[in-house]
């Protein structure tokens, strides 16, 4: 048999004849096992969709195996379909095709799925523990067939996963549309993803899995940062940093394991409980926890010497994170900062381990006894919020980390609600950090990736995106001083840190003007020959105007909108004619299916001209949008930010708030 090369199996797409069966490897770190939900009728359709993919000489013998995929691990992945060539981000001139674009797609959806990069690579979840690329291998390799045989002049359909094709439409459209997990409103609890997902008619995108705009753990690393920092900051008491501090907090996962690496960067002192062994292992093997404790005692006296020595120093407790809560709590051992980062927005089904059952005992136990399995969390989060209540009462402060823990202990009868019964006790990290001090501003998690995977071109961006940041601060409000100088010492600081996994990626927050200088200087480098092949521009959707989500994203917006989703559709909306080169809208993600709508998008840069309209056109709506809407929601900052916008260009109008009076308000009712 003649083996065929990279870029003939990716033109190939299914292939005609079955590939040889792949052994379940059990090095590598798989979905847990979905729940069981689909009646048998629902079976036999779940069956009937996936064997749409295929030849009908073959369906006898995928019937077969896909429902012995059903039975053992709840979805159909078809796993026999999982290429043989190494899954990572190639230098773009690897990619087959015709169209340069469709090949810087091809090169972020492989990062997505790099084993080094992603959660669950055999099952095409990136991370977050359900946030999916793809839903099925046949849907992987379709989709990069039809990105290697697009043309300039059509549109590839992505619904949740599944290519729907290619369609005509003109240079300056998107190359790709992609919708994610998006249902008739009242098909939006979890179980109706868990169903639906399994009948292989939608997924669960997360926010940069499914919109192929994932960049590994240093995405996270700086919104991490930037979060640890400032919430530092508002604990000084006369200005202090945090040396010395202690920040206890839960989960060593996709996003969460970067909490330790920011805590060193930030200078304090950081626990993070985590129960699965192998990402701890992971983690510490990396180098993005500096010692590994299994003994809650030893972890005490090893949290007091770092207190009594000012170390900055991350330490992973291998256990529950209730346990230590109580723990310090008892031994009173002071917590300066805490937070929690278990995967919440997915609680019965892996996201969250409650405590005193053993890991391996509560994975059996969610397949297996689902409504068990949810009691029990249940309990423990109880038990986690009295513990949480018992430091916060000494003096902690307790944000939440935007992973539904506050919604779900509400949800459980967990004793953190407020005094009015509506808010929750604790502010989430949006309320108090990131929405008042960045994205009310316009500050968001802008990113690039340098599509030749050379090191040297990521090497030059940074130098590229410092200059224009050093230059724009000159003549910079006071009012956005601090971010660009948080952001500025971060890029410095980003070649150092060695932040890169998987393609030559990088992150920092920047407002509108800082986004569209950086990409121009960018485009006019790769013009000029000084950076050898496109760049990506994109984003987390974790942003100013993306994402509509009222816990997290959303969080800090009081007028009683934080419950609609416009902004997030009018920015998708909005992106796509105004030059992006992909666009996506997602339910779900973060939060949870159904609680948050959110979307993003992909920017081709080439050097041309057209590049140049594009980012400029596009990049100031992606900013602005937000900015205004949260200026209509009364935001101080954001009113600030959208009249300096209107100054700049006096093609904006916005719509101003008038403010009222509270006494006017008093006796009314
Ligand atoms: N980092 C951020 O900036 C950020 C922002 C918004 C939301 N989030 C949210 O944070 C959550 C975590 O994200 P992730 O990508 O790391 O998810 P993940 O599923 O990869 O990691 C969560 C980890 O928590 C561990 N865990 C679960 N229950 C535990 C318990 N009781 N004690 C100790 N460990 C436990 C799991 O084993 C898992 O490794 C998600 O809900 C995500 O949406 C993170």
């Amino acid at each position: 048999m003649t083996i065929m090369t990279f870029q003939e199996q990716i033109k190939k797409g299914i292939p005609t004849e079955l590939p040889s069966i792949k052994k379940y490897n059990s090095d590598i770190n798989h979905a847990p096992k979905r729940k069981e939900i689909l009646s048998k009728v629902e079976k036999e359709l779940a069956i009937r969709n996936a064997l749409r993919y295929f030849e009908e000489k073959h369906h006898s013998v995928l019937a077969k195996e896909f429902s012995e995929e059903l039975k053992e691990y709840g979805r159909i992945y078809m796993y026999r379909f999982r290429p043989d060539y190494k899954m990572y981000a190639r230098p773009i001139n690897e990619y087959p095709g015709k169209c340069e674009q469709a090949k810087a797609i091809m090169h972020m959806i492989q990062n997505n799925l790099d084993y080094a990069v992603a959660q669950h690579p055999h099952e095409l979840i990136t991370y977050g523990g359900n946030g999916a690329v793809f839903m099925n291998w046949a849907q992987y390799l379709l989709t990069m067939q039809y990105l290697a045989e697009m043309t300039d002049d059509q549109t590839l359909v992505m619904y949740s996963g599944h290519p729907m094709g290619l369609f005509p439409s003109h240079k300056n459209a998107p190359r790709v549309v992609v919708t994610n997990g998006m249902m008739i409103p009242n098909y939006s609890k979890q179980d109706d993803w868990e169903k639906y997902n399994a009948l292989g008619v939608t997924q669960y995108g997360q926010m940069t899995a499914g919109s192929y705009m994932y960049i590994g753990p240093q995405g996270i690393v700086h919104g991490t940062t930037i979060t640890v920092l400032n919430a530092g900051r508002k604990i000084a008491k006369n200005g202090e940093d945090l040396a010395g501090k202690l920040f206890l907090t839960s989960g060593l996962g996709g996003m969460s394991g970067a909490q330790p690496k920011a805590g060193n960067i930030a200078g304090c002192i950081t626990v993070c409980a985590e129960v699965n062994p192998k990402i701890t292992e992971i983690r510490l093997s990396q180098g993005w926890i500096d010692e590994k404790i299994t003994d809650l005692d030893e972890l005490v006296s090893r949290v007091k010497k770092a207190k009594a020595k000012k170390e900055v120093i991350s330490i992973a407790y291998l256990g529950n994170i209730v346990e230590v809560w109580e723990k310090f709590d008892k031994e009173n051992i002071y917590v300066d900062l805490g937070s929690d980062q278990t995967s919440l927005h997915n609680p019965w089904a892996g996201g969250y381990y409650p405590v005193d059952i053993s890991f391996e005992d509560a994975n059996e136990m969610m397949a297996n006894e689902p409504d068990l399995f949810k009691n029990k969390v249940q309990e423990s989060l109880r038990r986690q919020a009295i513990a949480i209540n018992n430091h916060t009462a000494k003096g902690t402060y307790f944000f939440d980390y935007g992973n539904a823990f506050l919604l779900e202990a509400s949800r459980a009868g967990a004793d953190i609600m407020a005094k009015n019964g509506i808010d929750f006790k604790y502010p989430s990290y949006v309320q108090d950090i990131m929405g008042p001090m960045c994205f009310d501003f316009g500050f968001g998690p802008f990113r690039w990736v340098c599509t030749s995977a050379n090191p040297s071109d990521l090497e030059k961006t940074d130098v590229i995106a410092c200059e224009v940041l050093e230059e724009l601060k000159k003549n910079s409000p006071q009012e956005i001083q601090q971010q660009m100088a948080d952001n500025i010492q971060w890029i410095k600081g980003a070649q150092e840190n060695n932040l890169v996994v998987g393609s030559q990626a990088r992150i920092l927050y920047a407002d509108a003007e800082g986004r569209m200088k950086i990409a121009e200087a960018f485009n006019n480098a790769i013009k000029n020959g000084e950076i050898s092949a496109s760049i990506v521009l994109g984003r987390d959707h974790h942003d100013v105007s993306g994402t509509d989500s009222p816990y997290r994203e959303t969080s800090n917006i009081y007028d009683g909108s934080q419950f609609t989703a416009d902004m997030a559709i009018q920015n998708v909306i909005g992106d796509s004619f105004r030059g992006a080169t992909w666009v996506s809208i997602h339910n779900g993600g973060g939060v949870g299916w159904g609680e948050v709508i959110n979307g993003g998008f992909g920017m081709v840069l080439d050097g041309s001209i057209e590049a140049e309209k594009r980012l400029k056109s596009m990049l100031f709506w992606d900013v602005n949008n937000g900015i205004s809407r949260r200026n209509w929601a009364r935001n101080e900052g954001a009113t600030f930010a959208i009249k300096r916008a209107m100054k700049v260009e006096p093609k904006l109008k916005v719509t101003l708030p008038n403010l009222v009076d509270d006494s006017l308000l008093q006796d009314l009712f």
